[in-house]
């Protein structure tokens, strides 16, 4: 079995990537989470000088989710050639410098350095909606606006010139606030020369309030911060299938991922390979491992000897959809329980909205004439008891 992976001519031994967060914020963090079956790392946004993070700038939300309002790498760009950089290569696996610059020249200075100081690839993130309220209140004057969403010219032009000042592969890292305007954004960056995209960064600006006494939960102006981990898994997993569709560079899909079903999810719908950090910000950087060992489990069972054996897979199932004429289905498949596996939890009655499951002996019984059809029950069974296939 081969879990290789390859992005823009560079071979990563694990398609699963340590996104741009906590675990790339130096070398000797790089180098601990490597040990767990990483395909490649990534630095915190390295930037030429690095701003005091305002605090709290970090909080858990219902769901596995989180908000933060952190801003890039807590070192400066000298350090990361000259220190971090040279520590983090001793993991042996590529590293991906995601730096950002505050402009195009500045930009071309950093990607030099990181190219330079061993970095396999560049990623160049798109801007963070939440962070322009809090750059304005920490240097009064400066105005930031929101980001442009339908153009992306200004940052394709960003793209472009990156490009050019380096010989690593470039990848354009997108926020989830593209989502509608995603697969605009990926033509462009690839018509800019991007050789790959990452999707996604969080979305936002989001918030949380206290309610014993009415404060924002996060730090800055107004407590912004950008949404990440189970909550925006649902959107970017649908952004990587369009982007996938649109362009013909490599994908990483990165959003919500906390098991190998998820990163599974985001390869069948067309990414080369995931990344994520918020699973491992709540359950430790071992996670990436678990992950790993899941696929290969999945592989196993399903008979696959390669990552290219299910990437894209839902890319054929849509297609099916209307080759047999079954994008649209109608008629009602009420659920049928294996007995064997049922639990009796009960969970599907109680999310039953109709009232047509009832427990009886501690096992399910439907009522035909008040099932939709929905699915629900299924997605709730913890077990999997649960058989509705619409799509057989
Ligand atoms: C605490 C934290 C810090 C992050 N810092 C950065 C960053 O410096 N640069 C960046 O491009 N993305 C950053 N991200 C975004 C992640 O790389 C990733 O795109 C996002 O969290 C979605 O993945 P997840 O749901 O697995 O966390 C950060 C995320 C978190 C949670």
């Amino acid at each position: 079995m081969d879990l290789r992976v390859d992005i823009a001519g560079v071979t990563l031994n694990s398609p699963i990537i340590s996104s741009s967060s906590i675990d790339g914020m130096d070398g000797d963090r790089i180098c601990a989470v490597s040990e767990y079956k990483l395909g490649a790392a990534t630095t915190k946004t390295i930037v030429k000088d690095m701003q005091q993070d305002v605090l709290p700038n970090m909080k858990a939300v219902r769901g596995q989710s989180m908000m933060n309002c952190v801003f890039g790498t807590n070192l400066t760009a000298e350090q990361w050639f000259n220190i971090e950089f040279p520590k983090a290569l001793k993991a042996g696996i590529p590293i991906i410098a995601n730096m950002a610059g505050t402009n195009p020249d500045e930009a071309i200075e950093l990607a030099k350095g990181c190219e330079a100081a061993g970095a396999s690839f560049i990623e160049y993130p798109t801007a963070c909606p939440h962070m322009g309220n809090i750059l304005e209140a920490m240097f009064p004057g400066l105005k930031i606006p929101l980001p442009e969403v339908s153009d992306p010219g200004d940052y394709a032009r960003q793209i472009e010139a990156v490009k050019k000042a380096v010989n690593i592969p470039v990848i354009a890292k997108f926020s989830s606030i593209y989502h509608l305007t995603c697969k605009t954004w990926a033509r462009a960056v690839e018509d800019a020369g991007a050789d790959a995209i990452s999707a996604a960064d969080s979305i936002g600006p989001v918030m949380g309030i206290n309610i014993e006494d009415g404060e924002p939960l996060l730090g800055g102006p107004r407590g912004y911060s950008g949404l990440t981990g189970a909550a925006i898994k649902p959107l970017v997993l649908r952004m990587v299938l369009e982007i996938t569709e649109e362009v013909k560079i490599p994908v990483i899909g990165i959003g919500g991922i906390s098991s190998a079903e998820e990163a599974i999810e985001y390869i069948m719908a067309g990414a080369s390979a995931v990344a994520l950090s918020s699973e491992c910000i709540f359950n430790g950087y071992e996670r990436y491992g678990k992950i790993y060992d899941g696929i290969v489990s999945f592989m196993d069972r399903k008979g696959y000897n390669s990552i290219a054996d299910f990437k894209g897979l839902t890319h054929k199932k849509i297609k099916e959809r209307f080759e047999k004429k079954r994008e649209i289905i109608q008629e009602i498949i009420v659920p049928e329980c294996n007995t064997q596996k049922c639990i009796g939890c009960g969970k599907c009655a109680t999310g039953c909205a109709f009232g047509a499951i009832t427990m009886k002996d501690k096992k399910p019984v439907f009522d035909e004439g008040l099932c939709h059809g929905c699915g629900f029950c299924t997605s709730v069974c913890p077990v999997k008891a649960l058989r509705q296939e619409y799509y057989a």
